[in-house]
């Protein structure tokens, strides 16, 4: 970004979310330098926020930093400082040891820790009161996922003219297991300041409104909750809450366009060369996380080695994994457990040169991420849970060739969309199998058909779509 300072002109609309899109980055020698936020929701915001030259609110990324508000294009950022303890307790603890888990079907088991929740509602004040500070008379502040659940009602009570929307990027969890978290109904009355609370399904809706029933004593609508239209409503004094679905998206055309390029094409004629031309290259694109079923797909594919079923001569898997959350001890774990995997595949069948399975702990930037999708046959998606995923998304747009074919857990939200990739449970591993191999053996012709109606889907369903039809039923947007 250009880093230049800002005046205090207070912003129409403006975003809240844990981490700014750009996190500061600083090397051993004491320089430092912004790269793009990880992530799926700076994935689908940023675009969208540029084109609205918007105001950002939002965390650094790095802890015991004092940054002043600066522009970047048209982007206003308003970093909102943490402490190493904050970071300890609020986003590593309360954010990510606690939430994360519990919302994503405790595939991990939850921890919960009194001084992480105190440190949780401090924190929210904070970024509540920073929104305040920013928010011009009557604007529209669009509140960002689990991490900020209690800011909705700590900024109502802050500056009751504001529109406010909460949007929460993965799974609402089903009731009992919300039921476990001791702050329960603190939790339902933050999020029950906003006028609008969204989620990707209507299932994570349906479960908000009986909770906000059972828990602090409301009367939601009965009737049943449909994606984008037909939003649930409850009475809250004299203000009605909506709460909806809006599945959100990427930008398809941008990454469409991106894909056709010829820097695009060259590179990803360069990987498949590097890979040594195998006949298939398999492809997993993560943030290296316990919900990924990264361990899983891994597993499938040794097994359908060990079986014979698929030649180490013929087929290469490429594993590209963002590191994510590195201090939290599941994450650890995990990486360990993966690191180990792909060193035991390797051992058994790798030749030398030619590794059966490429991994890489890195980040890569768009164009790159463009050619290894341009460049994979099998894109294998495996989530225990996930709120949408963005990555299978992304596949779909790069891919104007109709090749390719995607492998999709049905735990994930956009499992709901695309119905024609090969839709698998990621618990059952022999269907994991049977579904690689289908992939890896699919027609051309059956592939394009496939692949067609996936590019439909996505092209028409995009981030754009996604924010307006949300503003929408926020009332700060007309239709378009
Ligand atoms: P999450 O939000 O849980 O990380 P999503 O699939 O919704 O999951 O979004 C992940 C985003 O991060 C996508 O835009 C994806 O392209 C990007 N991403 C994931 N892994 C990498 C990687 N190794 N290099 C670059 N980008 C990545
Ligand atoms: O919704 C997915 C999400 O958890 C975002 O809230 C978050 O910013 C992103 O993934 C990456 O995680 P983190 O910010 O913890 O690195």
């Amino acid at each position: 970004p250009a880093g230049s300072p800002q005046s205090n002109a207070r912003a129409e609309f403006v975003v809240v979310a844990n981490r700014l899109p750009v996190d500061l980055e600083r090397s051993a020698d004491g320089t430092q330098r912004w790269t793009q936020s990880p992530g799926g929701l700076v994935s689908a915001l940023e675009p969208f926020l540029r084109s609205r030259k918007g105001a950002w609110v939002g965390w650094p990324g790095v802890p015991d930093v004092e940054v002043d508000e600066f522009t970047d294009d048209s982007l206003v950022l308003h970093p909102v400082a943490l402490t190493s303890e904050d970071v300890r307790d609020y986003y590593e603890g309360f954010s990510n040891a606690t939430l994360w888990p519990l919302y994503h079907d405790v595939v991990a088991r939850p921890i919960f820790d009194r001084g992480w929740w105190e440190s949780y509602v401090r924190v929210n004040r904070r970024f509540a009161e920073a929104s305040a500070a920013v928010a011009g008379e009557g604007a529209t502040v669009w509140v960002q996922d689990y991490q900020l659940q209690l800011v909705p009602s700590m900024l109502r009570e802050l500056r009751p003219d504001l529109r406010i929307g909460f949007f929460l990027h993965i799974p609402f969890p089903p009731v009992e297991l919300f039921m476990q978290m001791p702050w329960r109904a603190e939790i339902v009355r933050g999020l029950i300041g906003a006028d609008l609370v969204g989620f990707h399904r209507p299932g994570g809706a349906q479960n908000f409104l009986w909770l906000a029933r059972q828990l602090i004593g409301l009367e939601p609508s009965r009737g049943s909750v449909g994606v984008r239209s037909r939003p649930g409503m409850v009475q809250v004094g004299d203000r009605t809450v909506r709460v909806g679905a809006f599945p959100i998206s990427i930008d398809a055309a941008g990454l469409d366009t991106l894909a056709r390029t010829k820097a695009v094409a060259d590179r990803a004629a360069q990987v498949r060369a590097d890979l040594g031309n195998p006949d298939t290259i398999l492809l997993g694109v993560d943030r290296l996380d316990y919900t990924k079923g990264i361990d899983l797909r891994l597993q499938a594919f040794h097994e359908l080695l060990q079986e014979g079923r698929v030649k180490p001569e013929n087929v290469t898997f490429v594993q590209l994994a963002t590191p994510s959350r590195e201090r939290v001890e599941h994450y650890q774990q995990m990486r360990s457990e993966i690191e180990q995997m792909v060193g035991r595949i390797n051992g058994e069948f790798a030749r030398v040169g030619r590794p059966v399975v490429h991994y890489l702990h890195q980040s890569v930037n768009r164009t790159e991420l463009a050619a290894f999708f341009t460049a994979a046959d099998v894109m294998v998606v495996t989530p225990l849970r996930d709120g949408m995923n963005l990555v299978c998304k992304e596949y779909v747009a790069c891919r104007h060739d109709l090749g390719g074919a995607l492998v999709l857990s049905e735990f994930a939200g956009a499992a709901a969309e695309l119905s024609s990739a090969f839709l698998v449970n990621p618990h059952d591993l022999d269907g994991v199998k049977n579904a690689l191999e289908q992939a890896i053996t699919l027609d051309p012709a059956e592939g394009r058909r496939r692949m067609r109606a996936l590019r439909r889907q996505v092209l028409t369903h995009d981030v754009d779509r996604w924010a307006r039809s949300f503003l929408e039923a926020l009332g700060s947007e007309t239709a378009a």
